[in-house]
């Protein structure tokens, strides 16, 4: 394809998502913590862990999030199902603003939006088994016992489990199969949309590809949409449509998997995606690695002008004293003074 064709290509694609309505829509979100207290007493300055975030996502689709530790990921999927109450912003879903419902507002609409965790034998409960865990939810929403008992082995089959095991408590499961518990948790109630946070990080390489590809066939079987928070971008660019690069709470890079794969215009993103492996050895000896300079900064005293400047190769003089916002590019939105070469 020239470079032309794909580029209408990518517009057209663009038009068809964008025409398409939102199944999630989030605006500007912003989330700041209190600044935690130190041993004599004295609190620290604010943290404003999110920064503004927007991006839509469309039914049946995975926005994959992706960043270094401590950059916002996992707050802003908490506050996109509502375990976190946003600072400010808007959270739209089906066209309905759930940023500010209470906890009785948000309960018929829990079983649309469920979420996934890092580590799964940590969010199962122990004392619980597989039959009271994934159909807890159901019970919440009123099913009768013996209703929500048969669904749940239901799930157990969809994901991959052993029915005859429903009665079985969480230790007696490995790493992968306790992730599967939390994901058929997760469809019990039948979502459109899950937000992943780490499902994968916690697991066994040999057992990573296999819970992905679970995820995956449900998603295409169930219609469902997920965010998906990684911070290994290989898992992400195979599971996601689009992906969003955030760097100190603010989505530095957003677009098409592929154009954001291929032509990284943002240079935190080139940096981060020179830093994947390649499956070529030849390839991998002869590509270039951006290596950043130390960590990246406290979110509760971020830098001036550009949060990437003192870790940029690129790093101009304007980038100390302006901030860049997101500006559209081909396929992409990028906040960047100097994008791309
Ligand atoms: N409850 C809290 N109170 C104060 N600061 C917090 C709180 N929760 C998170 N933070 C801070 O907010 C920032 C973002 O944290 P978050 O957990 O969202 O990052 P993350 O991208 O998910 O990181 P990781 O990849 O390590 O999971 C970090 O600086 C973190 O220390
Ligand atoms: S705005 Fe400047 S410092 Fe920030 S990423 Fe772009 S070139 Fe680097
Ligand atoms: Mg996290």
């Amino acid at each position: 394809m020239t470079e032309t064709a794909a580029h209408e290509s990518d517009a057209q694609e663009t038009a068809v998502r964008e025409s398409a309505p939102a199944l999630l829509s989030v605006q500007d979100l912003t989330m700041t913590f209190p600044g935690r207290r130190s041993v004599t007493g004295r609190r620290g300055a604010p943290v404003r862990a999110v920064d503004g975030v927007s991006f839509d996502l469309a039914a049946g689709q995975t926005l994959g999030l992706v960043g270094e530790s401590g950059c916002g990921k996992s707050t802003t999927g908490r506050m996109l199902v509502r375990l976190l109450e946003p600072t400010s912003g808007r959270i739209a879903f089906e066209g309905k603003d759930i940023s500010r419902l209470s906890p009785s507002g948000m309960r018929p609409l829990r079983k649309h939006i469920q979420m996934v965790f890092q580590d799964p034998h940590s969010s199962l409960n122990p004392r619980q088994t597989v039959a009271r865990i994934i159909s807890d939810p159901l019970l919440v929403q009123g099913w009768s016992a013996s209703d929500a008992r048969r669904r749940a082995a239901e799930l157990m089959e969809l994901v991959g489990l052993i029915p005859e095991h429903i009665d079985r408590y969480p230790h007696e499961f490995s790493g992968g199969q306790a992730q599967r518990i939390g994901i058929a948790r997760s469809l019990s109630t039948s979502p459109r949309l899950i937000v992943a946070d780490e499902p994968v990080s916690a697991l066994d390489v040999s057992v990573q590809a296999q819970i992905v590809n679970l995820m995956e066939r449900l998603r295409a079987e169930l219609g469902l949409a997920y965010v998906f928070i990684a911070h290994d971008l290989s898992v992400v660019k195979r599971v996601s449509d689009r992906v969003a690069v955030m760097y100190l709470g603010r989505i530095v890079e957003i677009g098409d998997k592929k154009s954001l794969y291929e032509n990284p215009q943002h240079p935190y993103t080139r940096a981060l995606l020179s830093a994947v492996p390649l499956p070529d050895p030849a390839a991998e000896r002869r590509r270039e690695r951006i290596v950043l300079l130390g960590d990246p900064p406290s979110p509760a005293a971020p830098p001036p002008g550009c949060t990437f400047h003192p870790r940029c190769p690129k790093a101009q003089p304007i980038c100390r004293t302006e901030r860049p916002l997101l500006q559209p590019a081909v396929s992409r939105e990028v906040a960047c003074h100097f994008p791309g070469d």
